[in-house]
């Protein structure tokens, strides 16, 4: 039996796993990874006998692991307390080289002796690694790690290469390796709830699917916005830049949502193929619909341009911003531009997706704002739809106001459970649907790959921005040619509760 089918028959019954952090004393495991699993540990989403093996390059004691593993776990409660001790005492950890079989064979003698002590049938390996190092591991997994015995999965990290070409490269690996069946490559902005609501407002909605086409919609903004800049990565993301860090992934997926038809069912291959089906549609982007920026220091000099990094060279033409536009050649989408914005440095946190509406035709009322459905993944999850209403009195006069589903308000007592915990739990119930397949990932990079190759060949520079202001100029403008147009009166979002501060405001 090939492994794959024997990954897919086992993958029906439910298992016990034992997780291997590759890459354990890196920042993503620090930050996401072991919180997450604490998270599913806390919550008896994992199974309480569930054992996990760190693996990395650096030594570590047991103190020093222990520390590095608990460092971003915040425990509110005793009971948060008691949970952590337990699970502390399932975690154990293991230094190693990235390519020496003989390291690999003693993780697999850790591996054997946690499984005859739990009795696990399955393996989880999770790949926190930087890109250089990942099909070293790959291989030293499949050659001293991988048994036809167990269910085995793997979960990847982006970057998923740098381009097209060297994407492939990397799918080829890895896929004479694991089976696509047993790859879970992770894109944590779809373990996020409000990414995960998408389908449901949609699909769920008549209101909303009945309008949601060309015939309607003006255009659709996406942004991304964060208040740190490169600090501590700099070495890393120069090699990058923002639109392979965040906007040909994170940001692509909640645009393939937001514009993909409705699948045929919830089954992940379903779901897939109609986001692969709508990246299909998009031609590469071209210059002029591109806009780039990389941050100075701050306006009161207070905060370090990225250049300042002594990691970044002095002469880096990497974006730190970038605005671009994509167009969706299909019946429903035709000629409505999908604007994305992201960048670091700038004044605020914030992802939200805002979906503008056409002009009311005809001459009944002046001073109409446009109808717009925002939808706001962090911070502060909320959908809100800006209409116009009449000014409560005497007359017939028109003003801007919402039906707004804010979520601190409506869902007060539900905690809403970080992205990396949602899709963990996926991989371990065997569900694909929130990660991404390998065609569509061919089909992300082919979007990218021609105006990436011009970035790094230096033909579009990037416009300089103070660090914590809104980004660079002409933003505005840019934003403008595709449409986009400003309230014709003043509105603030929300209006009552305490987020209704500066903080708060429904600013694009
Ligand atoms: C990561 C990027 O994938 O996502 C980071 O590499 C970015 O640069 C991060 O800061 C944002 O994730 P979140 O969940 O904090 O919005």
């Amino acid at each position: 039996m090939s492994s794959a089918t024997a990954a897919s028959k086992k993958g029906d019954e439910k298992h016990l796993y034992t997780v291997v952090v590759l890459g354990a004393s890196g920042d993503l495991a620090k930050k996401k990874t072991f919180p997450a699993l604490f998270g599913l540990y806390k919550n008896k989403y994992l199974d309480q006998n569930t054992h996990i093996i760190g693996y990395a390059r650096t030594k570590m004691d047991r103190s020093t692991f222990e520390e590095h593993v608990s460092m971003n776990i915040k425990l509110k409660t005793d009971e948060d307390k008691a949970a952590h001790k337990k699970f502390l005492k399932l975690c154990s950890y293991q230094s190693g080289q990235y390519d020496q079989d003989s390291d690999f064979k003693r993780l697999e003698d850790a591996i054997r002796e946690v499984e005859k002590a739990s009795g696990a049938t399955a393996r989880l390996f999770y790949m926190a690694l930087p890109p250089s190092v990942f099909i070293s591991v790959a291989k030293g997994l499949k050659k001293n790690n991988y048994t036809e015995d167990s269910l085995v999965r793997l979960i990847v990290e982006k970057p998923f290469g740098m381009d097209l070409d060297s994407s492939r490269e990397l799918a080829k690996d890895l896929g004479s390796l694991f089976s696509e069946d047993e790859i879970y490559r992770i894109d944590h902005y779809l373990g996020k709830e409000m990414v995960k609501n998408l389908m449901i407002l949609r699909f769920a909605n008549v209101i909303f699917g009945s309008v949601w086409n060309r015939h309607t919609i003006d255009n659709v903004q996406i942004t991304f916005k964060e208040k740190l800049g490169t600090e501590g990565r700099g070495g890393y993301f120069d090699e990058f830049g923002i639109i392979r860090d965040v906007m040909q992934n994170h940001m692509l997926q909640i645009l393939t949502l937001v514009a993909m038809e409705p699948p045929v069912s919830l089954g992940a291959e379903d779901v897939r193929d109609e986001k692969v089906k709508v990246l299909r549609f998009i031609p590469p982007i071209v210059k002029d619909d591109i806009l780039l920026g990389q941050y100075g220091k701050s306006e009161d000099g207070k905060e370090p341009g990225y250049l300042d990094d002594k990691t970044v060279p002095k002469d880096s033409k990497t974006p730190t911003y970038a605005a671009a536009t994509l167009f969706i050649e299909n019946e429903r989408w035709s000629g409505v531009p999908f604007v994305m914005k992201c960048g670091k440095a700038l004044d605020q946190q914030k992802t939200e997706i805002r979906i503008q509406f056409k002009d009311v035709a005809g001459h009944l009322f002046t001073t109409l704002s446009r109808n717009e459905i925002v939808i706001r993944v962090q911070p502060d999850e909320a959908v809100y739809v800006k209409m116009m209403n009449k000014e409560p009195g005497l007359g017939t006069k028109t003003i801007i106001s919402d039906l707004d589903l804010s979520y601190s308000s409506r869902f007060s007592d539900s905690v809403i459970p970080e992205a990396y915990e949602s899709l963990i739990l996926d991989v371990l119930n065997g569900d694909h649907s929130n990660f991404v397949r390998d065609d569509e990932l061919d089909a992300a990079w082919k979007i990218f790959t021609p105006i990436l190759k011009q970035i790094d060949n230096g033909e579009i520079d990037p416009i300089p921005y103070a660090h914590s202001s809104r980004g660079p100029k002409g933003v505005t403008e840019f934003v403008a040619k595709y449409g986009y147009t400003r309230e014709r009166q003043e509105y603030v979002w929300p209006q009552h509760s305490e987020a209704g501060s500066a903080a708060g405001k429904d600013q694009k």
